[in-house]
């Protein structure tokens, strides 16, 4: 098969984690007898030091063309970059935004695993670390907060700042048949995440979710508030299977999430439309405090690449080879210095970005 992949390395940390990944892919397709094409493209702040702008058309229509597109992140320091002295639409997250609109990307899938061999690394209490978890968080990505109408204006003599939450019908019942599909195929139980008893967006959410529930009666569905979602899962994470929620509680619940693994360096993400076409990012951003060092986790960006093999490309043995050698990584005792354990680390061995990178490929074997 040749794959045809859009590849946007990004800022910060983006183009160290990229490049592990394309060599995970490179070995996955030596190893299956795949031909893969790389294009890349600027985003982000890289795209507005070359263009002015985020995200040009240009990448855009070579982002369409793609079968594919595998994404670093972009962004940087929000407090101290130049990039944020710009106007909104100019900055760096304006790009990925148009992006994902663009093209459609509905459903943000994001995994949340805790490995056994990282249970060490979950700061969770021992008792809930050693039940362990597998949930898939699936976030809305085109709608609510992040694409209403926003203002700011001088009202009465106060600067009065306004961010409005819509969401359609025809938007949340899309992604709502997305999740209970992908429920069959896991533990059959979503848990819808709104804040029912404040906003009319999430009484609607809720009212969708269970009409389209009808539809899928051997998957069972609980309503959960977002607070109580955020303590949930930090008490009792097995509880979950698939998380169905809004865009922004989806932000944050997933980073909140992440950290459960481990670290916000394990969280993969893949960003899907109603066709095979996808774009498969790590959940973590840029990281500009440990950019240009080689220390940053590339085990996201890979497991995204895993993701991209088996939703675009229907290929899911080369996927597992992936998963497996993220496995057998974790297992042989290599971590990057985010998974490091503050006790035991005398049985681990500390590895750099490229060096994580390098176990990797040595254990992607075709099986
Ligand atoms: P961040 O996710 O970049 O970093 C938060 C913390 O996690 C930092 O301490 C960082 O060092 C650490 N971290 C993140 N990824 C890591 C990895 N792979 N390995 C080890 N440690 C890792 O979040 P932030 O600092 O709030 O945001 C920085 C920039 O990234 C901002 O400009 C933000 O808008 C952008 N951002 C982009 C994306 C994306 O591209 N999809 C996602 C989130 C944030
Ligand atoms: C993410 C990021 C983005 C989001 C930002 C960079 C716009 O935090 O992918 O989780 O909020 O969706
Ligand atoms: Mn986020």
């Amino acid at each position: 098969m040749k794959l045809n992949i859009a590849c946007i390395a990004g800022d910060g940390i983006g183009p160290e984690i990229v490049r592990e990944a394309k060599k995970c892919l490179d070995k996955v397709c030596k190893e299956f007898g795949h031909e893969i094409e790389y294009k890349d493209i600027l985003m982000g702040g890289c795209s507005i030091d070359a263009y002015g702008v985020p995200l040009t058309d240009e990448a855009i229509s070579i982002a369409k063309s793609a079968d594919a597109v595998l994404m670093g992140s972009i962004g940087g320091n929000t407090s101290t970059s130049p990039w944020y002295k710009l106007e909104p639409s100019l900055r760096p997250e304006a790009g990925l935004l148009k992006l994902r609109k663009e093209l459609n990307l509905f459903a943000n899938l994001r995994p949340a695993y805790l490995y056994p061999e990282l249970k060490d690394s979950c700061p969770l209490r021992e008792e809930a670390a050693n039940k362990g978890f597998d949930m898939l968080i699936m976030r809305e990505l085109t709608g609510g907060l992040y694409f209403g109408d926003r203002y700011t204006k001088d009202i009465d003599g106060e600067m009065v700042a306004t961010d409005t939450l819509t969401y359609k019908e025809s938007e949340i019942r899309r992604i709502a048949i997305k999740a209970f599909e992908i429920a069959r195929k896991r533990r059959k139980s979503v848990i819808s995440v709104d804040k029912a008893n404040v906003l009319d967006s999430s009484r609607l959410w809720r009212k969708v979710v269970e009409e389209v529930h009808k539809n899928y009666e051997d998957v069972t569905l609980e309503h959960m508030l977002v607070d109580n979602c955020a303590m949930q899962l930090v008490k009792e994470p097995s509880q979950f299977d698939v998380v169905l929620t809004e865009n922004m509680f989806g932000d944050i619940l997933s980073d909140e999430a992440s950290m459960i693994t481990g670290s916000i360096g394990m969280l993969s993400s893949a960003s899907l439309n109603d066709t095979k076409f996808g774009l498969y990012e790590p959940s973590h951003g840029s990281a500009p405090d440990i950019a240009g060092k080689d220390i940053a986790n590339p085990i996201a960006t890979v497991l995204s690449a895993a993701m991209m093999l088996r939703y675009s490309f229907d290929l899911d043995k080369e996927a597992t080879a992936i998963e497996d050698a993220v496995k057998t990584v974790l297992k042989d005792g290599y971590r990057t210095i985010d998974l490091m354990p503050s006790e035991e680390k005398e049985k681990l061995t500390l590895a750099s970005c490229h060096e994580m990178g390098d176990l990797l490929v040595k254990r992607i074997v075709c099986k």
